[in-house]
């Protein structure tokens, strides 16, 4: 399959796998997993969370990473200040970008929002090789994003629900 492929496969396949019912950080969870096992070029995908002041790490696939990110530091900070998607094709090139694992050399950040525009959060994407992200990429994980953002965070106001 080629990425698209998978892409077109995992928007077809999320509905049943990232259920409004289950809990915020199951879903997240396994959105990360899947990410993780459909694209081997990702070495590292995670859930940046917003808590009013900072990021903090949320659900994660790959090595230990940094637990605190602030907003408008490194590529996750820039992008959640910015509201709005940053490819990185080398990080070495991006000023303040945070190493949490050295080995990474590019990346991609999309945003997350709650419906009323407020900041949920960031997805991060890594890789350990330059240039590893384009617009494919951007166009496609803002779309798995927008299905959580309209199914999954209106019903996910406190991070458990009942
Ligand atoms: N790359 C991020 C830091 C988080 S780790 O890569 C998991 C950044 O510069 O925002």
């Amino acid at each position: 399959m080629t990425e698209l492929e998978k892409y077109e496969d995992l928007i077809a396949r999320v509905p049943y796998l990232i259920l409004p019912e289950d809990q915020l950080i199951s879903n997240l969870s396994n959105f990360t997993a899947v990410l993780k096992e459909f694209f081997p070029k990702i070495s590292w995908v995670g859930f940046y969370i917003f808590n009013g002041q900072k990021l903090f790490l949320g659900p994660f696939q790959g090595k230990i990473a940094c637990t605190s990110i602030e907003i408008g530091s490194g590529v996750c900070g820039t992008s959640a200040q910015r509201n709005e998607t940053i490819i990185v094709e080398d990080v070495e090139k991006f000023p303040g970008h945070i190493a949490c694992d050295p080995e990474s050399r590019s990346e991609i950040v999309v945003p997350v929002s709650y419906p009323d525009g407020r900041l949920f959060g960031v997805l991060d994407l890594d890789s350990t090789e330059l240039g590893s992200f384009n617009l494919t990429d951007k166009k496609y994980l803002e779309k798995l994003i927008d299905y959580i953002e309209k199914n999954i965070l209106p019903h996910s106001s406190r991070l458990w629900h009942s």
